[in-house]
């Protein structure tokens, strides 16, 4: 069965709390007038999130964290549980983005134990994957994404969501050609059909500098089952248009 579209805001650490409620608020009022035909999710700053949350309360727009721990709890200072998420209502959580496996030197292994954790919690994990500029000019895009899918999604626990988000077009303005997305995200089909009984019914989105003017475009490639979005997203405008773009 094809997967729900989902279209996804990361507005990373963008916001203080009555800014991301405005903004919340301002899509929650969107989705009113015009319910979305896609699935609809945002993930704000941690600090964020309740105030979001509550301004998404009876909307269809979902919650979704940036990050979370793989732990349930204990001494970790600073971090955040999925289990913490799920509390304040959120149903998903983004992990391995590529800001934290590139900025932060998060692995594979740790990318696989927080999408577990997520799960654990009944969240579900939006699990990021994507190439260096220097790995897909030596030709070895569809291999590094390949080895990201088998180290960080889980094999069984539930549900979860992928994102294709080459490195080298995550807030640059450049996006690979509609063949290059279409041959990576028809690897990653079945990469994920060779692990997971429910391979074929996963979303997979894609990420890197969609924004309104190629969103119709990005969604048409075949698999592509959605769009994670960075700056766009913190316009309800341009987001809403990318939601309205999105067709079951
Ligand atoms: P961008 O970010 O849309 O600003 O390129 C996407 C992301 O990092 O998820």
């Amino acid at each position: 069965m094809a997967p729900t579209p989902l279209i996804a805001g990361n507005w990373k650490m963008n916001g203080l709390s009555d800014e991301a409620a405005d903004r919340a608020r301002a899509l929650a009022g969107k989705a009113q007038a015009s319910p979305p035909a896609c699935a609809v999710a945002v993930c704000p700053p941690f600090t964020a999130l309740s105030a979001v949350a509550r301004e998404l309360q009876g909307s269809p727009i979902a919650a979704g964290g940036q990050d979370c721990h793989a732990e349930a709890s204990g001494a970790y200072t600073g971090s955040v549980s999925a289990e913490m998420l799920a509390d304040l209502g959120c149903r998903y959580v983004i992990v391995g983005h590529s800001e934290r496996r590139h900025g932060l030197g998060e692995t594979d292994h740790l990318v696989r134990d927080k999408a577990k954790a997520a799960l654990r919690a009944g969240l579900i994990p939006i699990i990021c994957v994507g190439e260096t500029l220097d790995e897909r000019e030596a030709g070895n895009a569809l291999m590094v994404v390949e080895s990201q899918i088998d180290g960080s999604v889980p094999i069984e626990g539930g549900p979860v969501v992928v994102a294709y988000e080459p490195v080298w077009a995550i807030g640059t303005g450049r996006v690979p050609t509609l063949a290059d997305v279409g041959s990576v995200h028809d690897h990653i089909r079945q990469r994920l059909c060779v692990r997971r009984g429910d391979g074929a019914s996963i979303a997979i989105l894609y990420g890197g500098s969609a924004k309104p003017e190629n969103a119709a475009e990005l969604l048409g490639v075949e698999e592509v089952g959605g769009l994670l979005v960075g700056g766009a997203s913190l316009d309800p405008d341009s987001f809403w248009a990318m939601v309205e773009t999105a067709q079951p």
